[in-house]
């Protein structure tokens, strides 16, 4: 009769192929990154999966083009699935979007003609920016690509199969005075604030900041405003008032709007010569527009992703 550990050995001989990687979540890192948690839990990147906008985009799209499109929008929306395989979304830790885990675990980012190739492994050593990090937790190593702009191209950056260039944050970075300087993603969206990098109780450490990891974007009205800078002068020509704004994308590295074509700016100026409320609107919108090959603008997220 065979013992109980050769029933295990002989499962394992037997599966290798379901024995998929172990993915810590986040609750688990934020036992002793508490601070860092906090600030993750209130970022878009927790909310990738569960946002209504896109559990809808992606009903639509299953629906357009079948379900194979799922593991591609789940690539950057719940990217541990593709490692371990819960496509089904039944583990918690796929519900946490794009998690400590993922990104800790991610070893390097290339990028080959604008398409981006990952290497992630979740073999327990966290990768960081930190050179002389000393864990009994968990293996630790230093990562180049965590203090650069690299780390964030493998979801910012996308060319869908047909050649179309939908997300392009990275190379529009990489094309500025910003990318050319070496002012990476992380020293606007990912500033240093004043936190612990673990829980003292865990281990003292010298550091007292640690990188804010909530990632703010468009939806913070600061990020706008460091963005934006906008001049008005008006002028009278005859009996007409000319009036003209002037918007400058001043502390953006990389496009206003970026990512997503569906992304809008809009500009309104009101004018209310007699005080008594508005009487002239007018209105300009900046987006980027991609259209169907009849020329026809496309109007849903997923549409432009088309993966086939
Ligand atoms: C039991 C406590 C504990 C848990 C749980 C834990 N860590 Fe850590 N972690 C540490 C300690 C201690 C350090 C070292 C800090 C130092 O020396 O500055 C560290 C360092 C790190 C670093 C820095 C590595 C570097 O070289 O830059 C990263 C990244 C990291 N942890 C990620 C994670 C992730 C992701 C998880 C969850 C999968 C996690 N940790 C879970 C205690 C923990
Ligand atoms: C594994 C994929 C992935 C990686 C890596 C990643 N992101 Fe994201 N990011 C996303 C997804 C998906 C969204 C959109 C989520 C949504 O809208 O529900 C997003 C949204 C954002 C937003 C928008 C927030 C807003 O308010 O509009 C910012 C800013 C951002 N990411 C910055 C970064 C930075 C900086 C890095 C690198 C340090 C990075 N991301 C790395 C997938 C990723
Ligand atoms: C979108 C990718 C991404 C996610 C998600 C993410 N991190 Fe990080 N993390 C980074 C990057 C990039 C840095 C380094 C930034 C730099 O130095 O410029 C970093 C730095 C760290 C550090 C080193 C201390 C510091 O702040 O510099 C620790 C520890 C850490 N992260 C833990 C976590 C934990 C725990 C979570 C989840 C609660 C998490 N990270 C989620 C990308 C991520
Ligand atoms: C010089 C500072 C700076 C740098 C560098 C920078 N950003 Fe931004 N980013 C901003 C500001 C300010 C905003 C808010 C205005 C806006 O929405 O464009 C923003 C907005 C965003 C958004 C939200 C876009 C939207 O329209 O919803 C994403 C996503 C983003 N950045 C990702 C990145 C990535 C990825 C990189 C690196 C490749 C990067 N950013 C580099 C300052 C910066
Ligand atoms: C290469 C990575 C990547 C892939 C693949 C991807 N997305 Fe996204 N998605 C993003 C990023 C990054 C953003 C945020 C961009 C920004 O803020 O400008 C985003 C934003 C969105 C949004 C807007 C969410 C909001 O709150 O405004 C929807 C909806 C969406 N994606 C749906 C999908 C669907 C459906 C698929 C599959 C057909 C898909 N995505 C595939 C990276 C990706």
């Amino acid at each position: 009769m065979m013992g109980l550990t050769g029933w295990l050995l002989a499962a394992m001989l037997l599966a290798p192929s379901v024995e998929l990687e172990h993915i810590s979540s986040a609750e688990m890192c934020g036992r002793c990154h508490r601070d860092i948690l906090r600030a993750w839990k209130t970022s878009i990147h927790a909310t990738a999966l569960e946002n209504p906008l896109f559990q809808d985009a992606l009903e639509r799209a299953e629906e357009d083009f079948g379900s194979k499109v799922r593991s591609t929008c789940l690539g950057c929306h719940a990217p541990t699935v593709q490692y371990s395989g819960d496509t089904g979304l039944i583990k918690k830790v796929s519900w946490e979007g794009v998690t400590c885990d993922f990104c800790h675990s991610l070893k390097s980012v290339t990028l080959t003609s604008g398409a981006p190739r990952l290497v992630v492994a979740f073999d327990g050593i966290k990768t960081g920016p930190l050179k002389d990090a000393v864990s009994n937790a968990h293996g630790v190593a230093f990562s180049e690509v965590h203090i650069s702009s690299l780390v964030c191209a493998g979801c910012h950056e996308y060319r869908n199969p047909q050649g179309l260039a939908v997300l392009t944050t990275y190379t529009e970075w990489q094309n500025s005075s910003y990318g050319q300087k070496g002012t990476h993603c992380q020293d606007c969206h990912m500033y240093s604030t004043s936190a612990k990098v673990v829980d003292p109780k865990v281990k003292r450490v010298k550091e007292t900041t640690v990188n804010l990891h909530q990632m703010p974007g468009s939806r913070s009205v600061e990020q706008l405003n460091k963005a934006i800078q906008s001049q008005m002068s008006t002028s009278r020509q005859g009996g007409k008032l000319k009036v003209i704004v002037k918007l400058t994308n001043a502390g953006a590295g990389h496009y206003v709007p970026t990512g997503s074509p569906m992304r809008q700016l809009i500009l309104e100026v009101r004018l209310d010569p007699f005080g008594e409320g508005p009487a002239i609107r007018a209105e300009r919108v900046y987006a980027r527009m991609i259209t169907d090959q009849k020329g026809v603008a496309l109007q849903r997220e997923h549409l432009s992703i088309s993966p086939f």
